[in-house]
């Protein structure tokens, strides 16, 4: 089967918590929909990846990897989980912490850690976020007897960076906190050195889980790898679901290299870039009729409210483009849908189909065609 939409995913409140946007990316399409890089890999990349190759006979050895990863974040090698991705890390929390009796989920976000947990058979209570506040994180929404709480930041697909004091409200004693920083390295902003409201460096947080992932920026999504980072107590409960070597030498062989100084700084630089590109295409989206651009994007994509996006979807999708359909998300709803940030000259193109699409659908006589 291809894609990710999954049968044990379906949901009794209508949501397809497994549909993913690489389902929505068919041969021929241009790709808004998965919010992976596209970019050629670096060589100093690439080559010692390949070189790994050579030495596959070997159990991998994640003696490297977790000293680098540790490095990065000013942490110990005792506070880090590497997993095939971080896909893998909402699965183990769910399976590690079954003892938890109230778990929330702050939506709209991704759907995986919920449908992990229901999996696990967790009964998961969603605290949602609302577009009248811009999507953002209020954390006297949480109910103070929650004793693990997962919240996305950025988050996708609303884009939103939270504050890292709102987030931090929601640490304490008897409570593990999930922090999905999946995006955390799409994040810029100006004057601020490294990741604004990244707490994967923070140690004083009681029960902090904070997940990576290094398959966005780096198109690596084929290689599966991630991590989470936590104090060595917690990494050592997450642990004990993952089975013997979760992750392959070729991986851990990027998250050395990714964790390295000439990786972080590439890092930048590519998020600078990218908030270059964000503020383009959200300006041109501001420019088509009827659309609104929720809140303040900060991350890889962007998401909108556009009456009958669900057909327009469809529309988009017959003039060649695949964007994310919105009404998965729990939260959002057909009006939605989600766009990855691509470079300028990809960004002019899609908003002229777009145009085009909105312009027809407006027609009289037309919309009930859409
Ligand atoms: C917010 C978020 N978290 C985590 C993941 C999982 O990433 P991966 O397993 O590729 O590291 C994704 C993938 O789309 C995501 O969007």
């Amino acid at each position: 089967m291809r894609g990710t939409s999954r049968f044990r995913h379906a949901d009794p409140m209508t949501y397809d918590l497994g549909h993913h946007g690489d389902t929505e990316v068919g041969a021929g399409l241009i790709d808004l929909a998965v919010n992976v890089r596209r970019a050629p890999m670096p060589r100093w990349l690439a080559e010692p990846i390949a070189a790994s190759l050579t030495g596959l006979a070997a159990y991998p050895d994640q003696s490297e990897a977790l000293t680098a990863v540790a490095a990065r974040h000013r942490r110990t090698p005792g506070e880090v989980l590497l997993t095939a991705g971080a896909a893998q890390a909402f699965v183990i929390i769910a399976q590690a912490l079954r003892g938890v009796r109230r778990p929330v989920v702050v939506h709209p976000q991704f759907t995986e850690p919920e449908a992990a947990l229901r999996a696990a058979g967790h009964e998961v209570e969603r605290v949602l976020l609302t577009e009248a506040d811009g999507f953002r994180l209020d954390a006297g929404l949480v109910p103070a007897e929650s004793d693990l709480v997962i919240v996305g930041n950025p988050t996708n697909p609303t884009s939103v960076l939270h504050p890292a004091a709102e987030i931090a409200k929601l640490a304490r004693p008897g409570r593990v906190l999930v922090v999905d920083e999946a995006f955390a390295d799409t994040t810029f902003r100006p004057g601020v050195t490294g990741e604004p409201e990244s707490l994967a460096s923070r140690r004083d947080l009681p029960g902090l889980v904070v997940l990576r992932s290094l398959t966005k920026t780096w198109a690596l999504a084929g290689l599966r790898i991630g991590y989470a980072l936590a104090a060595p107590e917690l990494i050592g409960r997450l642990a004990s679901p993952l089975p013997l070597w979760p992750v392959s030498t070729p991986a851990l062989v990027a998250a050395t290299v990714i964790a390295g100084d000439h990786a972080v700084a590439m890092e930048r630089a590519i998020a600078e870039q990218l908030a270059t590109e964000r503020a383009y295409l959200v300006d041109a989206l501001r420019g088509v009729p009827g659309i609104t651009v929720a809140g303040e994007p900060a991350a890889a994509f962007v998401v909108i409210r556009l009456g009958g996006a669900d057909k327009i979807r469809v529309e988009l999708r017959e003039r060649g483009w695949a964007v994310r359909r919105g009404d998965t998300f729990p939260g959002l709803g057909p009006d939605w849908l989600r766009i990855a940030v691509r470079d300028t000259a990809t960004t002019d193109a899609f908003i002229e189909a777009l145009n085009d699409v909105v312009r027809a659908a407006d027609e009289p006589g037309e919309r009930e065609l859409l």
